[in-house]
């Protein structure tokens, strides 16, 4: 169907994008910038509940040529990458609630690497909420989101109450997401 067909092409996943040992160098590095920052627990309305973030600038040598990894594979010519990396460490009893990042502050292209646990995002069709899509995302896989995608769904984290891929319990742990965007156009 021509509808599905545009909804592949907007989201593509990248398993293992990074090893074992690159995880562990972000890991550290990261661990330097939350050292100080506080688990939240919630606002009535906030997106997500029991969690900290942190935007990072500057990365160490190793680090960069990830980060630059996941700019050059998600960004292309006509967009500007976003000089930070929006990370978000979620707690074991964390959640991402359904929504559409702003376009005030994200142009059409969102990339996110997963690190420390699996988990479930879901998409739901904004005009059409039986039309949802779950997608796995493994430990140290990358995805993209793009266009259709990112504008026409809301997405979301499961829960791990509620973290089941295809029947089978997908146990989400603490897990921490490095998250590129792009400039509004
Ligand atoms: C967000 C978000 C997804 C992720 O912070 O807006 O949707 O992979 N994060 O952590
Ligand atoms: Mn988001």
């Amino acid at each position: 169907e021509q509808h599905f067909q545009s909804v592949k092409q907007s989201l593509l996943l990248y398993e293992h994008f990074v090893d074992e040992s690159e995880e562990t160098n972000l890991l550290q590095e990261i661990e330097t910038h939350l050292k100080r920052v506080r688990y939240e627990s919630t606002h009535w309305d906030d997106a997500i509940l029991n969690y900290r973030e942190t935007e990072i600038w500057r990365w160490n040598q190793q680090n960069k040529q990830i980060i630059e990894r996941i700019r050059k594979l998600a960004f292309s010519k006509e967009v500007k990458s976003i000089d930070f990396v929006h990370v978000l460490d979620l707690a074991e009893n964390g959640v991402i609630k359904p929504h559409i990042d702003s376009v005030r502050f994200c142009g059409r292209i969102i990339a996110g690497l997963s690190l420390l646990s699996p988990s479930i995002m879901r998409l739901v069709h904004e005009n059409n909420k039986n039309f949802v899509i779950d997608v796995l995302l493994k430990r140290r896989s990358l995805y993209i989101m793009k266009d259709s995608i990112r504008y026409d769904f809301t997405h979301q984290i499961l829960g791990n109450d509620e973290s089941f891929f295809n029947g089978v319990k997908v146990p989400k742990t603490r897990r921490i997401s490095l998250i590129c965007r792009c400039e509004p156009q």
